[in-house]
């Protein structure tokens, strides 16, 4: 297994996502653990993007349920429809939140958290996870974002 990730230091976002998807593949293809790996697949965004806070939350006996992430101390548990994550996961749809004061119902995890976006993964057609990724500034997310986090959750579906 890799050590360590290459990730360009002048890259744009997006060619920094296009230098991370290959190693994120080879990383956890190799691997069968779900935890192991979605712990790793949080530390490589961290690593990459020095994100806020990232990390997963997982369906487990109908409710959302805290997993693997890298950030501060986070709610361990989210209903159907609640929050952002809630609301991914109710509508199988990611969720681009340019400012959370103005998203209904959104959880306050963190008070420094501004902007968030929430991508779910699918497996037999049924969402079973949501990536959730914070930002401590507003608007920090884009359609950028939301094309290849969507693409590393497809690698998520299919390695966790
Ligand atoms: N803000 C999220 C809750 C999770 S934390 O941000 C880590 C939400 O509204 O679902």
């Amino acid at each position: 297994m890799a050590e360590s990730i290459f990730i360009p230091d002048s890259a744009s976002k997006a060619e920094k996502y296009e230098a991370i998807l290959p190693q994120v593949e080879a990383l956890i293809s190799t691997e069968t653990d779900t935890y192991a790996n979605l712990a790793n697949v949080s530390a490589v965004l961290k690593e990459a993007f020095g994100f806020f806070w990232v990390g997963f939350y997982l369906v487990k006996q109908g409710e959302l349920v805290l997993g693997p992430f890298q950030g501060p101390l986070a709610c361990t548990r989210i209903r159907l429809g609640k929050g952002v994550c809630g609301t991914a996961w109710d509508k199988a749809k990611t969720q681009l939140v340019p400012d959370v004061e103005a998203f209904p119902g959104h959880i306050a995890c963190s008070s420094a958290s501004q902007s968030e976006i929430v991508v779910p993964g699918f497996k037999n057609g049924e969402v079973w996870i949501v990536l959730d990724v914070d930002s401590d500034q507003l608007d920090d997310f884009d359609l950028t974002d939301q094309e290849y986090l969507e693409k590393l959750m497809q690698l998520v579906d299919r390695y966790c």
